[in-house]
């Protein structure tokens, strides 16, 4: 067998994954007043007993108005824990380390589930019982034509939002999960006080456009327990999209680091303007920046995991022997293949015989191989070349 790297374990603080494959958060869009459901419990555990390391709750709204869709999971009250201690419990009773994302639309809030066209909400919307309500941003400036105008808090107001992050944090501390990551892309409230279109602030977090970013790393990190990794999700977009150039990507992660940041998840979606309403996209694809990612890893030594349209085990390897990332996200892969962790294992040569799957499959599994696998070499013979 091979020592394939994406199949040696991962430790930080005191937490170890099986490997470095994880489960990118993914909105489902499927949760009454922000309760997580029986669908979030089935579809996440399908990856962790398809093999993933970690496994990541998609964005989970901290305040009722930060949230994309009225789908979307919340833990802006105590009463959303327990939904989401269950599918702690289950990702890590098989497997996985359970992680979590918390994240805040700001002006960004309000949309139509994608499969109701993903706008902006609105009196159609409202009329079956779905209706806009009024969102926040930095500054008044709304993303694009048709979009609500936020409204901006005043500083004391943005205080609040600080503390709406400190207190999702102690809740998904109290689910039992064991990685938290901060949502800072995408062109979410984060990215939002980050970018000059959208934060022309003259309190301090618009003079220091980074502060309110920096605040809320601090104040997650003080509930978040020092055992537990922190991951802080960021846009290596475009500049144009909202991206910062390279040398800002590592300043800013330098930050993040001297926080209790512990790994920053390379993301290249931007967003920070019209995006998906109208169609507008960076000039570049969804891909991993694996070579900006390396630069700001060796710089600043902060853990990186990679993150866009890897789907072959073998680039991930890749990514991870480069050093260019220390973990590797899946979304769309994912969902095609639940099983990706489990089969990239096999390819790899990293495990024979099933014997990292579920123990429940094994013993049939191998049953299968032992018929299967002549079926499939002799239908492949009959196939025309
Ligand atoms: C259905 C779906 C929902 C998503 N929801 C989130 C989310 O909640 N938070 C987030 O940061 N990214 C979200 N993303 C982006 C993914 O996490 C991932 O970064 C992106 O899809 C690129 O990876 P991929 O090429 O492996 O899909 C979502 C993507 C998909 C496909």
């Amino acid at each position: 067998m091979s020592a394939a790297l994406l199949f040696t374990p991962w430790s930080m603080r005191e937490v170890v994954a099986r490997n470095r494959v994880a489960i990118s958060p993914m909105q489902m869009y499927s949760a009454q007043d922000g309760h997580a459901s029986d669908w979030h419990l089935a579809h996440l555990a399908r990856f962790a007993l398809g093999g993933a390391g970690i496994v990541f709750v998609e964005s989970t709204a901290v305040e009722k108005r930060g949230r994309n869709t009225h789908g979307d999971i919340g833990l802006w009250d105590d009463s959303q824990v327990e939904p989401l201690a269950r599918i702690a419990r289950a990702l890590r009773s098989n497997g996985a380390v359970p992680g979590i994302q918390l994240g805040h639309c700001g002006r960004k809030a309000g949309l139509q589930k994608w499969w109701e066209g993903h706008g902006p909400l609105t009196a159609d919307d409202a009329a079956r019982g779905e209706g806009p309500w009024p969102t926040v941003g930095p500054s008044p400036l709304a993303v694009d034509a048709g979009w609500r105008v936020p409204q901006a808090p005043d500083t004391q107001g943005v205080e609040r939002i600080v503390q709406a992050w400190a207190e999702a944090a102690a809740r998904a501390r109290d689910a039992g999960f064991q990685a938290l990551e901060i949502h800072g892309a995408h062109g979410y409230l984060i990215h939002q006080f980050l970018h000059p279109l959208s934060n022309q602030r003259e309190d301090r977090y618009g003079i220091k456009r980074w502060t309110f970013a920096l605040e809320v790393a601090e104040a997650v990190r003080r509930q978040w327990p020092q055992e537990l990794p922190l991951f802080w999700r960021t846009s290596l977009a475009d500049p144009m999209d909202g991206g910062f150039e390279a040398d800002e990507s590592i300043a800013f992660a330098r930050a993040l680091r001297e926080r209790g940041v512990d790994v920053l998840d390379c993301s290249s979606g931007g967003g920070i303007s019209g995006y998906p309403a109208n169609e507008k996209r960076a000039p570049r694809g969804l891909d991993f920046r694996a070579e900006l990612a390396q630069q700001i890893r060796a710089a600043t030594g902060i853990a990186v995991m990679g993150v866009g349209l890897i789907i072959d085990p073998r680039h991930a390897e890749e990514f991870l022997a480069r050093g260019q990332a220390d973990l590797i996200a899946l979304g769309r892969e994912a969902l095609y293949n639940p099983n990706w962790a489990a089969h990239a294992e096999l390819a790899l040569g990293a495990s024979d015989n099933y014997a990292r799957w579920p123990l429940q499959y094994r013993m049939w599994l191998q049953r299968r191989a032992a018929v299967a696998d002549p079926v499939r070499a002799s239908a492949q013979a009959r196939t025309p070349a």
